[in-house]
């Protein structure tokens, strides 16, 4: 009996070294430790031996048993030592590898340049508000003293929704003049962002589809002194102090007198150069003092309160700003443009 324990010892330690992972390791316990495992069959045959040997033997038995729980729990813990460092050098992250980059976004040309003279009119003390793009041809027209008949009424530069010419895409933000005075109490400072559309054929300075900024001031002797020291202080905010501008006559149905701002070219200093077509000027935006039949017509008593409005193009103010020579860019979205600003 005492070989055959020894023989069993031999095997079982033998077998161990082959193992090479946790199944078979396990099956080993069985075949060996287990309740129905080898060294328990023969410990089942102790009553066959002598009163004398059977202490010895198994006190023997008890030893093979440690040794072998011993030397698996050892072999155990090796195996999982070989098996987390084949994972560890099998899922190594190489942290040096360059990372991928994520795309900032950041703000369009144009915004870039609404969110600047928003920010100059706001500090003056001018709120911003947002008004319809579909919109009456009465607030568009009729209210702006352009009646029946008035040439930029023409299905020809006008999106109409209606035969009878009644609901239209706007052609101007100067609708929002009569809707702030029709819902703000006076005095009126406000300026009013937004798209606007005219039938227009799409190329370098044109599209169907552009962005204004429509202002409105109506208070107390309220004069034209007003409306360009205002707009002054703006372009000089705009394009720098000392920027020179003039003031020519012009025709606007809502206002009177009527008025365009030019900027002397930034290229040329006013000498006459390709930016400026060799004018010196670069015209900039359209305004007036508001019409007393446009105040009127909002119940605004004249005798007491006048006001100037003024209506600039996003578009070429931006372009300007940037020296962009097209205006397509500005809406084609190619990333490559929309990078550089
Ligand atoms: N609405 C005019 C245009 O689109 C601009 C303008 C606005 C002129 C306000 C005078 C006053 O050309």
């Amino acid at each position: 009996m005492k070989s055959q324990l020894e023989q069993i010892k031999q095997t079982a330690i033998n077998m161990l070294q082959e193992i090479q992972d946790a199944t078979e390791l396990d099956a080993w316990r069985v075949k060996y430790l287990g309740k129905k495992g080898e060294l328990t069959a023969l410990l089942k045959q102790m009553g066959k031996l002598s009163a004398d040997e059977r202490p010895v033997m198994g006190q023997l038995a008890n030893e093979v048993r440690e040794t072998l729980t011993n030397s698996m729990e050892e072999w155990k813990k090796s195996i999982e030592e070989s098996m987390l460092n084949a994972r560890l050098t099998h899922e190594t992250v190489d942290v040096t590898i360059p990372g991928k980059k994520t795309a900032i976004g950041h703000q369009h040309p144009m915004y870039i340049v609404l969110d600047e003279i928003k920010g100059i009119f706001v500090g003056m003390g001018f709120e911003s508000l947002d008004g319809p793009e579909i919109e009456l041809a009465e607030y568009n027209f009729d209210r702006l003293n352009a009646e029946e008949g008035h040439p930029s009424r023409d299905w020809s530069d006008t999106f109409y929704f209606d035969q009878d010419s009644r609901v239209m895409l706007r052609s101007q933000t100067s609708p929002m003049q009569i809707r702030a005075m029709e819902t703000r109490t006076l005095p009126i400072r406000i300026i009013s962002p937004g798209r606007v559309y005219r039938k227009d054929e799409v190329d370098a300075t044109h599209s169907p589809m552009f962005h204004q900024v429509e202002g409105l001031v109506v208070d107390k002797g309220i004069t034209m002194a007003d409306l360009k020291g205002t707009l002054n202080t703006v372009v000089e905010k705009l394009y720098g102090e000392g920027t020179k501008t003039r003031f020519r006559p012009h025709h606007f149905p809502f206002t009177e007198p009527s008025c365009e701002m030019d900027v002397q070219c930034h290229k040329c200093s006013g000498v006459g150069c390709p930016t400026c077509k060799y004018e010196g000027w670069i015209e900039l935006l359209g305004a007036g003092m508001v019409h007393p039949k446009v105040l009127e017509g909002c119940g605004i008593d004249t005798n007491v309160y006048s006001g100037w409005a003024f209506g600039i193009g996003l578009e070429r103010t931006a372009m300007r700003r940037f020296k962009i020579a097209d205006l397509r860019l500005i809406f084609e979205n190619d990333i490559r443009f929309l990078e550089q600003f």
